[in-house]
This record gives C-alpha cells, sequence and structure tokens, in this order.
C-alpha cells in the first residue's frame, strides 16, 4: 500500500463517527473497548474527537483499524440485515454468548471468593454485582426472545399480532432501561476491579475472571449497541 493511500485511510477513519465504524465491522467494538472508548452512547462523534476525549493511543488504534481492513474478511454490515435475519444474528451470537459466558462468570467469582474472600474487600462485592448482572440479564434475553422480538417480526411481516403491551415502543423502552441497569452494573465492577486490572499478586482464577469480565463487556455493548441503535429504530419505523 502506498503511503498517501495509507494517509487517506487515516485521515477518512478519524473522520468517521465511531457509531458508524462499529455498525460497519462489529469487530471494531472489541478495539474500542480495549482502548476505553465509548461506542455505545457516545457514538455519535469522530474518532479524531472520541481518541481526544478519551485519551487513547490514536497511532496504535488506528494501526489495529487499518488491520481489520486489510484483512479482507470483513463481517458484513449488519445494518444493511433484513429484520429477521438481524433478529437471528442477535439471538444466536449474543444471546448465545450470554448463556454459554454467565455461568462461567459467576463460577470464577465464587471461587474468588473461597480462596480470596476474607483477605480481598473487592472480591466479595464483585462476586454480588456479577450475580446481579446475571440476574438482569437471564430474564432480559427471554423477555427479548419471547416477547419483544416476536412481536418486531410481526409488524415486520404486517401480521396482527395480541399483545398485553400496546405500542411496540413501550417494551422497546423497557428493555432500553435494562440495558442501561446493565451498563451500570459494569460501571461498578470497573470501579471495583481498578479497570479490570489484576493486581500484582493475583492467581490464574483471578486473571481469567477478569480477562472473561472484560471479553462480556465488550460483547455485551455490542448487543446493546446493536439493539438500541440499529433493531430498535427499524421497529419504530414500521409503526411511523
Ligand atoms: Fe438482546
Ligand atoms: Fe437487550
Amino acid at each position: 500500500m502506498s503511503q498517501s493511500k495509507v494517509s487517506q485511510s487515516k485521515e477518512s477513519l478519524l473522520a468517521s463517527r465511531v457509531g458508524e465504524l462499529v455498525a460497519n465491522d462489529f469487530r471494531t467494538a472489541h478495539l474500542f473497548s480495549q482502548y476505553g472508548i465509548d461506542f455505545c452512547c457516545g457514538g455519535g462523534i469522530t474518532l479524531e474527537r472520541a481518541i481526544k476525549r478519551f485519551d487513547a493511543d490514536e497511532a496504535a488504534l488506528l494501526e489495529a483499524l487499518m488491520a481489520f481492513e486489510t484483512e479482507g474478511d470483513k463481517q458484513q454490515g449488519l445494518e444493511q440485515l433484513p429484520l429477521p435475519d438481524l433478529l437471528n444474528y442477535i439471538e444466536s451470537t449474543h444471546h448465545t454468548f450470554v448463556r454459554e459466558k454467565a455461568p462461567l462468570l459467576i463460577e470464577y467469582s465464587e471461587k474468588m471468593v473461597r480462596a480470596h474472600g476474607e483477605n480481598h474487600n473487592e472480591i466479595k462485592p464483585l462476586a454480588g454485582w456479577i450475580r446481579a448482572l446475571v440476574d438482569d440479564l437471564m430474564p432480559h434475553l427471554m423477555k427479548e426472545e419471547r416477547i419483544l422480538f416476536p412481536a418486531i417480526l410481526g409488524l415486520h411481516n404486517q401480521v396482527e399480532m395480541q399483545n398485553c403491551f400496546g405500542h411496540i415502543g413501550n417494551p422497546i423502552n423497557a428493555m432500553q432501561y435494562e440495558h442501561d441497569d446493565a451498563l451500570q452494573i459494569f460501571e461498578k465492577i470497573r470501579e471495583l476491579t481498578n479497570g479490570l486490572v489484576p493486581p500484582a499478586h493475583a492467581c490464574t482464577t483471578w486473571r481469567v475472571c477478569y480477562a472473561s469480565l472484560a471479553e462480556f463487556e465488550a460483547d455485551l455493548k455490542q448487543h446493546i449497541y446493536l439493539e438500541n441503535n440499529i433493531l430498535f429504530p427499524k421497529a419504530l419505523a414500521l409503526t411511523a
């Protein structure tokens, strides 16, 4: 790649909105999480402004983003998926991920409580927040799968459906509140865990737990971004 092409690409990346970059290639969400950039609620600003606001390493981040571009296996832009495929994608990817990983987070944190809970004050509250997160997320997934997603599919297929919630905006609002709650729990977890950085003396389970939490947080933010910013606006547009 020529130098001019590289710098053009850097300029266009810096001028792109963070939310657009995530919608076009969801692998970038993991990257933005690693660099502390909020792509979920703060996705409306350009990458250049986000780098300044979150004090991220511009050169390293651009290099990583450009590596995605040159890999040539870009994930399909989810924004263009038809609604039924988008619903399937969310369930098969993100809901499955939560169900697979949540029990592991509980297992690791309970192990940490048994091994270190008496000597390290952050461990018991951490296990409590993980349990609260899982207890919130499991019924949330079920409400989406059993109530909201079928209703969205019904709207898409123009099928008259009996429901108990009135306008589709009502369950969408409820789900958005629950998304905010889950993200707030992660803020508490980050405060308790020094931003998910294990202390030097941490054992393997401790390190695996923090790494798994970081992975879980990145997936959850992608998941919520997809629902709040792509799925829900599409569903609401069907009622306009
Ligand atoms: Fe979901
Ligand atoms: Fe959700």
